[in-house]
């Protein structure tokens, strides 16, 4: 079977309304699907039609606005509408019998209209919507079983509207296809996980509920254990302080910027960015955790983890804490930038065999062992910037000869040692970047010209130097 397109034509109508406002319709890709057999046989046809209302008001009456088409097209354009989007409009209620009047609509979007009511009944003949988006309005209310006639819907947006609770009957009867649920941007101050229950059970895709920047505190536990699961549960910019999902699966869980204290939560991913957790037990089965700007004291996971990305910058003082970050033997990707780290024994990253990004800028580092790197062979990209190192021999990447981007600007490096081996060492170096190192000038020029016979890039935002007392080598001085 293949589709293809026939027609692709713009269509535009004008309707009078008033003396200076006018309701306009704009249509395009009205494109005619033809489906075929193999054999060549016409296995079906059909229109798909998007339009655009421009400065609708909420009486308009759509069969009016579609009337004004006085062409061939007009069956094709009111019956055959499948994507309906407002411009300028002002609609405070869905005009009764809107969607009997568009009965093939599957896209409906009314975004900012100052829609301040929706009701149950609104939605009785939109059996076929697959996407509603009614963000940036100010609806209140959603009254029980809402979206109970909408047996298709898949995606449905209410971001930005002046939501405050939602209940147990708020989605009872929507469609099982329903999976990605946007209520960001309302003031919804509790979740309840038995809300959700009856579109987050037994799904095929599981439901991506974003919530963010309501007022969320708390969290009300399912009353049916382990038979809710969402594949994101997205609650950045709340008010919660102790977050758990007991008897809740979720994928990935996004807390950033709530205040949260306590976090207890299995899940896949996981990220508490921003926010006071001291303290944190991490299951093995978690993969990806980002956990900057926090105040980690506490930290355990046992060597079975299979955590591959962690973001543990900017938490204070974590040299208590690299045990953990040690257990964690399958990471690809850390960042411990700007949090003090101390001292660095040569087997934190030992066991990492397929460590291969690792930020460790502004860490504190005053040196680094000759054997830190000696097990990171699949290792790419390495930031170590922003810290007090004074010595550095290539040696100490004698184990990682994938390296292609290293970055050791703003030390105390005076001088690379075996930089005149830096071919065998380092055969797959593309780029370095090395501003800011108090360079010893004679030793420099032999780092600069091997660095320039080799095509090895020195990172594009080099500061120039100002100071032109100071000798430089290319524009970087040296002492
Ligand atoms: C779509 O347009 C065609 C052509 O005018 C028309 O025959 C058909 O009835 C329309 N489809 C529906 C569902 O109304
Ligand atoms: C590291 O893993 C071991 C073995 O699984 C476990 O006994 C230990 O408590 C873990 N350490 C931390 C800090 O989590
Ligand atoms: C590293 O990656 C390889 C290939 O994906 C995998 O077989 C191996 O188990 C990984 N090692 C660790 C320590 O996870
Ligand atoms: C670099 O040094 C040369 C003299 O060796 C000088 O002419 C030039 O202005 C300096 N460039 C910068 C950017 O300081």
């Amino acid at each position: 079977m293949k589709a293809f397109l026939v027609i692709l034509s713009i269509i535009f109508v004008t309707v009078a309304k008033g003396s200076s406002e006018k309701v306009t319709i704009e249509c395009d890709s009205v494109t005619y699907f033809k489906s075929y057999f193999r054999s060549g046989a016409i296995h079906s046809s059909d229109f798909d039609v998007t339009c655009y209302i421009d400065n609708a008001r909420e009486n308009f009456d759509l069969i009016k606005t579609c009337a004004g088409f006085k062409s061939i097209y007009f069956n094709i354009i009111c019956s055959n509408l499948t994507y309906l989007s407002t411009k300028n409009s002002i609609i405070k209620k869905i005009p009764s019998n809107f969607f009997m009047q568009v009965p093939k609509l599957t896209t409906f979007i009314a975004t900012n209209v100052n829609l301040e009511e929706i009701h149950r009944d609104d939605f009785k003949d939109a059996e076929n919507l697959i996407v509603l988006n009614m963000a940036d309005n100010m609806i209140e209310l959603l009254e029980s079983e809402i979206f109970s006639y909408l047996k298709k819907l898949r995606i449905l947006d209410l971001s930005n509207n002046k939501i405050t609770s939602l209940d147990e009957e708020t989605f009872i009867g929507s469609g099982d296809d329903l999976y990605e649920v946007y209520l960001s941007g309302n003031k919804i101050n509790i979740l309840d996980y038995n809300v959700f229950k009856p579109i987050a059970t037994n799904k095929l895709y599981p439901l991506k509920l974003n919530m963010d920047s309501n007022k969320v505190q708390k969290i009300k536990e399912s009353n049916e254990p382990n038979s809710i699961q969402f594949h994101v549960l997205s609650l950045n910019k709340n008010q919660i302080s102790k977050f758990s999902c007991s008897g809740v699966k979720i994928s990935e869980i996004y807390l950033e910027e709530n205040g949260l204290e306590t976090f207890d939560c299995d899940a896949q991913y996981i990220s508490i960015a921003k926010n006071n957790v001291k303290v944190l037990k991490l299951q093995n089965n978690a993969k990806g955790l980002g956990i900057s700007q926090n105040n980690i004291k506490v930290f355990s996971v046992d060597e079975k983890s299979e955590m591959m990305s962690l973001d543990m910058s900017d938490n204070g003082d974590i040299s208590l804490q690299l045990e953990a970050v040690k257990n964690m033997t399958k990471l690809r990707r850390l960042s411990i930038s700007s949090s003090f780290i101390g001292t660095v024994y040569d087997d934190l990253f030992a066991k990492m065999e397929n460590l291969t990004y690792l930020y460790m800028n502004s860490c504190g580092l005053k040196s680094i062992s000759s054997r830190l790197f000696l097990k990171n062979t699949e290792l790419k990209f390495l930031e170590i910037s922003n810290n007090q190192l004074e010595k550095l021999d290539l040696n100490v990447f004698i184990g990682s000869r994938q390296l292609s981007y290293i970055d050791i600007s703003n030390n105390k490096l005076s001088r690379i040692g075996n930089i005149e081996k830096i071919k065998t060492i380092l055969p797959e170096l593309k780029q370095i970047k090395i501003y800011g190192n108090p360079w010893k000038c004679i030793e420099f020029s032999t780092i600069m010209r091997t660095l320039k016979q080799l095509n090895i890039k020195i990172a594009d935002n080099e500061p120039i130097n100002k100071n032109y007392d100071v000798p430089n080598v290319s524009g970087i001085p040296c002492y």
